[in-house]
């Protein structure tokens, strides 16, 4: 029992030191929040909509479940990633939701509508020079209580802010 308690302990601590590295801890968005996000970008039936740090996979089958989005998440923890792939088999929703395993820092965003991000302030600036090189014009970010610092958001709903960065 003692050895199950230590493994699983240490099992949480490196998944949180390695996600934390790579730009956040794993907490999922409420799902108020999930919806106030994706109302805040207004999504609409055919929009593609990105994850950045998809955990649990609850934005991206809300997307497309609810608004009818084709959505990708992109994850760098491996049991959530794992998680994600099985919750949208289970849910039958392959054919709009896909999951991507890795960093989204080394991912293509070209081709989204609206990309959705829950996580720190230091990585969201990270974030902004890849935002600007590879979003297409119109295309909205939408983050979940931290904001991206020194730059002034289109619009706001609680702590939840739109941003364009075209
Ligand atoms: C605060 S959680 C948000 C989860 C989900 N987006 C939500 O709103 O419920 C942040 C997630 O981002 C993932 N993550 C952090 N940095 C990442 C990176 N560079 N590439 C891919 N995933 C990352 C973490 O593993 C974690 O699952």
């Amino acid at each position: 029992m003692a050895a199950v308690i230590v493994v699983v302990t240490l099992g949480i601590a490196v998944s949180v030191v390695w996600t934390h590295y790579y730009g956040a801890p794993w907490l999922p968005a409420s799902m108020p929040a999930v919806r106030r996000m994706l109302d805040l970008a207004e999504v609409s039936p055919g929009d593609v909509v990105y994850d950045l740090g998809c955990g649990d996979g609850r934005v991206i089958v809300t997307a497309a479940r609810r608004y009818g989005a084709t959505a990708v998440g992109i994850e760098v923890d491996p049991l959530r990633y794992l998680w994600c792939q099985v919750l949208i088999t289970v849910l039958r929703c392959r054919g709009q939701v896909s999951v991507r395993f890795g960093d989204f820092f080394s991912h293509d965003l070209s081709n989204a509508d609206v990309v959705t991000c829950y996580l720190l302030p230091e990585t969201n600036l990270r974030l902004v020079d890849k935002l600007r090189s590879e979003l297409q014009p119109g295309a909205r970010v939408v983050s979940n209580v931290f904001a991206f610092d020194g730059i002034e958001p289109l619009r706001e709903d609680g702590d939840t802010r739109l941003y364009a960065f075209t």
